[in-house]
């Protein structure tokens, strides 16, 4: 679907609050005063301290449409922060009442917020409407839990990129009901949807003292990590990054100060012979290239019986076919760009190399200004093959003889990820054999793997894809307490 199926035909009279969809003339109503608007963002402390003077952003589409100023934390500014940081200790039913609030207004800025995403972020339409819907999500799901438990003190919240919004509400959402304080670092590549989240925050009724956003590069998070004011680190971003900040908090913060990383998959789907071709290549589709595969849980690697392989190649190969690329604004967009040169080198010279070595099986045109990359379908011989994420619209296929079955679930097991896999098959059975054999936090049969539903689909991978709890789960808050109450199975 593109975000204009999602919203032809409704009629709402009720504006939007994401349980009555709007009209897209309602969403273009609300979206086009913020179509040139710039934003001006810095960082947001009590503490005082000097940060950088203002730099330009632009946008990853276009990169001629300035979307604004941003002024950096400094290290120094961060420090200084956590210094005057101080726990929100009001009652629970306060904390609560705040965060619904601030999810209030979340909703009714939402024509500013999916602005902000298309235009900082290159969303499309589809994938702005999913990320306000889980940052609200995260809001009310975590006000929903705050309790009179005690809290650990201060959090560095320290975000990606690729859910600028929704990951950034959600750590801060948590340890916030959960009484903390919060040092809010967001990437620096999305640093204005940071500040106007932070500031709605604040409006809402979050104490300035509680909330302090520090934008700013890598030096800011380190900055962070290595505070002994910091009780904690909620991280969400690479694997190597958050290796780094292990080490430099084993050596800085308090013996037991608590990690909670969400990173990086190397995510497969398997799809056997029984499985619906339709609906295996649409699942495959959204997974693969919704984003331009700038989520963790998006399908790496996919692998297809060999028996079905040439006809599911010409399905897979017409529906990219199919993908509408280009300005994120437009609703009919399926992917925009990736986030930044940088990016899109680095997926540009892997499928360069691909094309190289024959083994490019399928790419796409793309808009020569901003940073699109083309989607890509790259042949591999096994999962083993992939040194690492690719984190873009690149799929990796590979074949298997019905009988190696258990052989691709080892392999696939040996990377080390365990984020999300995907299974299309009809026999019931093999849903069971699989699912008991696959190392993966979110496992998805029959349908798409992306896009975990805040409370019904907790999200967090296993081993080299995360510490755990799941976020939108109900083990993630208790970690921001004092004292987590004793994990329950659902
Ligand atoms: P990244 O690791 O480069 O950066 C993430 C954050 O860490 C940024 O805010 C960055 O400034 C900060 N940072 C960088 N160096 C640091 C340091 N030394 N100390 C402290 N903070 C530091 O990741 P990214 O490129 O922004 O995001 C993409 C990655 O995030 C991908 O690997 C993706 O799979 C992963 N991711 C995981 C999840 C999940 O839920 N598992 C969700 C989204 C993204
Ligand atoms: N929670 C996001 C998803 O499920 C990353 O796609």
């Amino acid at each position: 679907p593109t975000g204009r199926d999602l919203f032809d035909g409704r009629e709402n009279s009720k504006g939007w609050d994401l349980r009555h969809r709007p009209t897209m003339e309602a969403i273009d109503a609300a979206r086009a005063p913020f179509a040139k608007h710039q934003w001006q963002g810095g960082p947001l402390t009590t503490a005082t301290g000097e940060s950088t003077a203002a730099e330009t952003r632009v946008a990853p589409s276009d990169p001629s449409d300035t979307v604004g100023t941003v002024a950096w934390a400094t290290p120094e500014l961060s420090r200084a922060a956590a210094a005057a940081a101080r726990p929100w200790s009001a009652p629970a039913s306060e904390r609560a009442r705040v965060l619904n609030a601030a999810a209030d207004l979340y909703e009714q800025h939402y024509g500013e917020l999916f602005a902000l995403l298309h235009r900082e972020a290159g969303k499309t339409l589809l994938d702005a409407v999913a990320e306000l819907r889980e940052a609200v999500d995260f809001l009310r799901y975590y006000a929903g839990q705050a309790n009179e438990d005690p809290a650990r003190g201060t959090f560095a919240c320290i975000s990606p990129w690729n859910f600028p919004l929704a990951i950034f509400t959600g750590q801060i959402a948590a340890a916030l009901a959960a009484g903390n304080a919060v040092l809010a670092k967001p990437a620096e590549q999305t640093p204005l949807i940071g500040y106007r989240a932070a500031q709605l925050l604040i409006e809402a009724g979050v104490p300035a003292e509680a909330l302090h956003l520090l934008p700013g590069a890598g030096d800011v998070g380190a900055a962070l990590t290595s505070c002994p004011d910091v009780a904690g680190v909620a991280f969400t971003g690479s694997t190597e990054t958050a290796q780094i900040i292990h080490k430099s908090m084993a050596e800085n913060l308090a013996p037991g100060a608590p990690l909670i990383a969400e990173t990086g998959g190397l995510n497969a789907m398997i799809v056997d012979s029984t499985a619906l071709p339709e609906q295996a290549v649409q699942a495959i589709i959204e997974s693969a290239f919704q984003s331009s595969g700038q989520r963790c849980s998006a399908l790496r690697c996919l692998y297809v019986q060999e028996d079905i392989m040439t006809g599911f190649l010409e399905m897979l190969t017409g529906a990219m076919d199919a993908l509408v690329l280009g300005d994120p604004w437009q609703p009919a967009t399926d992917a925009g760009p990736v986030i930044d040169a940088e990016a899109a080198g680095i997926i540009t010279d892997h499928i360069e190399a691909a094309r190289h070595d024959k083994r490019l099986l399928h790419s796409l045109p793309v808009p020569s200004d901003g940073h699109f990359v083309p989607p890509a379908l790259i042949r591999v011989d096994s999962i083993a093959d992939m040194q690492r994420e690719i984190f873009g619209p690149v799929l990796h296929i590979a074949s298997f003889k019905g009988r190696d079955l258990d052989k691709v679930i080892d392999a696939i097991n040996a990377t080390g990820y365990g984020l999300t896999f995907g299974l299309q098959t009809r026999i019931d059975d093999r849903v069971q054999h699989v699912t008991d054999r696959i190392h993966a936090g979110n496992i998805y049969v029959n349908r798409n793997q992306i896009g975990a539903i805040v409370g019904s689909q907790p999200f967090g991978g296993e081993g080299l894809s995360g510490t755990g709890p799941k976020a939108g789960g109900p083990h993630y808050l208790p970690r921001f307490r004092a004292h987590p109450a004793p994990e329950v199975t659902p």
